[in-house]
């Protein structure tokens, strides 16, 4: 039974009809706007101290990270555990993918164990919707490579609506590492389809004039377009996946992208500063911006727990 507090979220909404969420591309404006307004009723009621809703009793979900991950994990988990449901967390070093069994073989064996959702996180873009066309059951992308990060992008644009109100019309930057960056194809698919305007501007080896594509502005100087900007989205370097460094020293990239005391200076009065985390502090962000008034960036944390429900729910509640 859902709790009075929770009367707000209504039944699992007609509208809704997907089993999987891959990526922000696929969905509607309308589909995310449904998400965000879902996390709002969640967020408010966790605020409320609220730590318990059955609305997953009797349903499993699985972790299945090939990579690591402090929030996105542990958000999911936590979120499903709040929601009633069981919780499994698949850790890829000590399975059995060290004999030879393929991706596919590990998660159909784990789902013929009565599993619900699947959430999956894989350096191989494509891997949750090849997980999603060989089970029956939900997958939820966790993280592809560098294709998408759904969920991210989702806790990003609510942080956004929380604090400037609407999304529509803002202009919002991501900085950086936009070649290596999942969250960024994730933002701007979902800021595009609420109506902001997007610009990806980092040093020319991580960001392509042809990004353009995209609907996006592109830039090289964040000093440049830093006094039109709402929102600042600083991507971190993913030194991981970078095969040959892109920037001569990390000191010169902290130089010209870093956001820090004299470029807050030089921003409007009220930008608001997100980074998805982690943070490489002193390269994307000094400490006294991360930490300080204009960052949301343990907002986007919190915010994070209240999607993952709101998807959760979304995707593998039980219909009236
Ligand atoms: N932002 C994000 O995905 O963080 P984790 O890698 O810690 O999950």
């Amino acid at each position: 039974m859902v709790t009075t507090e929770l009367a707000e979220l209504g039944p699992l909404p007609a509208t809704w009809t997907r089993r999987h969420l891959l990526g922000l591309e696929e969905l509607a404006a309308e589909e995310i706007t449904l998400i965000l307004d879902k996390a709002d009723v969640f967020k408010r009621a966790l605020e409320e101290r609220l730590t318990r809703f059955p609305l997953l009793s009797g349903k499993t979900c699985v972790n299945l990270f090939f990579e690591n991950s402090t929030r996105t994990r542990t958000s999911f988990g936590l979120a499903a555990r709040r929601l009633g449901a069981d919780v499994v967390d698949f850790s890829a070093a000590t399975s059995s993918l060290s004999k030879g069994e393929t991706v596919i073989d590990t998660a159909k064996n784990i789902e013929a164990m009565g599993v619900d959702v699947v959430v999956v996180r894989h350096r191989t873009p494509g891997t949750p919707h090849l997980l999603a066309q060989n089970l029956g059951c939900s997958v939820i992308n966790a993280g592809d490579g560098p294709h998408e990060h759904p969920t991210q992008g989702l806790l990003d644009i609510l942080t956004i609506r929380q604090r400037r109100g609407c999304v529509e019309g803002l202009t919002v930057a991501l900085i950086g590492d936009i070649a290596h960056s999942r969250t960024a194809r994730s933002n701007i698919w979902g800021l595009k389809k609420l109506g902001a305007h997007v610009i990806v501007c980092g040093p020319s080896t991580l960001v392509s004039p042809r990004w353009q594509e995209l609907g996006v502005e592109h830039a090289y100087s964040l000093d440049e377009i830093l006094p039109r900007v709402d929102v600042l989205n600083l991507l971190r370097i993913q030194f991981e996946r970078q095969y040959t460094r892109p920037f001569p020293s990390v000191r010169e990239y902290a130089l010209l992208y870093a956001m820090n005391r004299e470029r807050l200076a030089r921003s409007k009065p009220d930008i608001l500063i997100l980074a998805p985390g982690p943070i490489n502090r002193g390269v994307e962000v000094t400490p006294d911006v991360a930490d300080g008034p204009h960052s949301a960036i343990l907002e986007q944390v919190t915010n994070g727990l209240a999607v993952r429900m709101a998807v959760l729910w979304l995707l593998a509640g039980t219909r009236e």
